[in-house]
């Protein structure tokens, strides 16, 4: 009775020392996984990738006269006004960078409300000109181009109300 007692205890021991030697050796590999993860981390360069200035909209066929597309990536109306000139305006409020909604893209004169901020109500013409505040200065206009049959808008390329047209 006496020697089943102590093989039972030895078992035992053995049982315990395995498990022990297996929580034990999961605990290392876990911990030198977790260190090798944050060595290639912080070993790997911190980039930051920056989408490209231009962008291509596509053939003029897809926007006809007195319509516009929204390019949501980079937050840009590209218009097609009455006479068939496009033109490329950021849809980033100039008073703290909400997003402006068209509101009215009926609208066929400069003198009317056609682009609005949900945020604190200023408004604007079709051109992007304040009509009223708080926006201290009218929404940026950006150089668009045609490449063969596509429109380009550079966001790069800043233009006055002069330069915007691109006319076909
Ligand atoms: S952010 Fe557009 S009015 Fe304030």
């Amino acid at each position: 009775m006496c020697s089943y007692k102590t093989e039972s205890n030895n078992e035992n021991k053995i049982k315990r020392r395995k498990f022990l030697s297996i929580v034990g050796n999961s605990a290392t590999g876990l911990v030198t996984f977790g260190a090798l993860a944050v060595t290639i981390d912080f070993l790997s360069p911190n980039v930051i990738k920056e989408r490209p200035p231009k962008f291509k909209v596509g053939p003029i066929q897809n926007i006809q006269p007195d319509t516009f597309i929204y390019e949501p990536e980079y937050r840009v109306f590209v218009v097609r006004d009455g006479n068939g000139a496009f033109y490329a305006i950021s849809a980033i409020c100039t008073h703290l960078g909400c997003n402006v909604k068209w509101i009215d893209s009926n609208i066929r004169n400069d003198s009317s409300v056609a682009i609005a901020c949900p945020c604190h109500g200023s408004k604007f013409n079709r051109k992007g000109e304040v009509i009223e505040g708080p926006a201290p200065k009218g929404l940026q206009r950006f150089r668009i181009k045609l490449s063969d049959d596509d429109l380009i808008v550079d966001t790069s390329d800043i233009v006055s109300e002069e330069e915007m047209y691109l006319k076909v």
